[in-house]
């Protein structure tokens, strides 16, 4: 019996391994996936719906609704890269309250450093598919 239960662990434990594999390799195939893989860093500060201390995601996709896809992708690779100041200004000064002061003090600094080029446009690709 104890051998028998064992057997099931063990077999319950491979199938959860290899699909944990399975994902890591479907990550690796899905450039959606990965680009969401690499927005964790983002999260430090953006939720997709909820405020921390900057825009949610879908706050900021819907400011931009109008704004033409491949536009976009060019500003939002500018500010993810070598960061952004001052254009939420208002939102933040009515949403974020910080320890320092009001939150028309945060600024979005470089991601420059953890990203290269390609990792950007990947997390843009990601970020683009929460539009509406
Ligand atoms: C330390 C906090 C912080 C981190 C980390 C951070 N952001 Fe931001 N982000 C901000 C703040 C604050 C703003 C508003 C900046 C402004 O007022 O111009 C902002 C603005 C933006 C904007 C809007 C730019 C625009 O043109 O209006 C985008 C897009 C964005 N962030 C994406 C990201 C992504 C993607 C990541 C991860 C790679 C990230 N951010 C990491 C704080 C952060």
């Amino acid at each position: 019996m104890k051998k028998f239960i064992i057997s099931i662990l063990t077999g319950i434990l491979a199938f959860t391994l290899s699909s944990f594999a399975l994902t890591r390799e479907e990550i690796e195939k899905n450039p959606i996936l990965k680009g969401k893989m690499l927005a964790k860093r983002c999260s430090w500060c953006h939720d997709i719906r909820k405020t921390i201390v900057a825009p949610p995601f879908k706050v900021i996709l819907e400011r931009y609704r109008d704004v033409p896809e491949e536009t976009l992708k060019k500003q939002f690779f500018e500010a993810i890269k070598n960061g952004s100041k001052g254009k939420w200004h208002n939102w933040l000064k009515n949403h974020v309250q910080t320890k320092l002061g009001r939150g028309d003090v945060m600024y979005m600094p470089p991601q420059k450093p953890y990203y290269t080029d390609e990792e950007i446009k990947l997390i843009i690709n990601w970020l683009l598919t929460l539009k509406k």
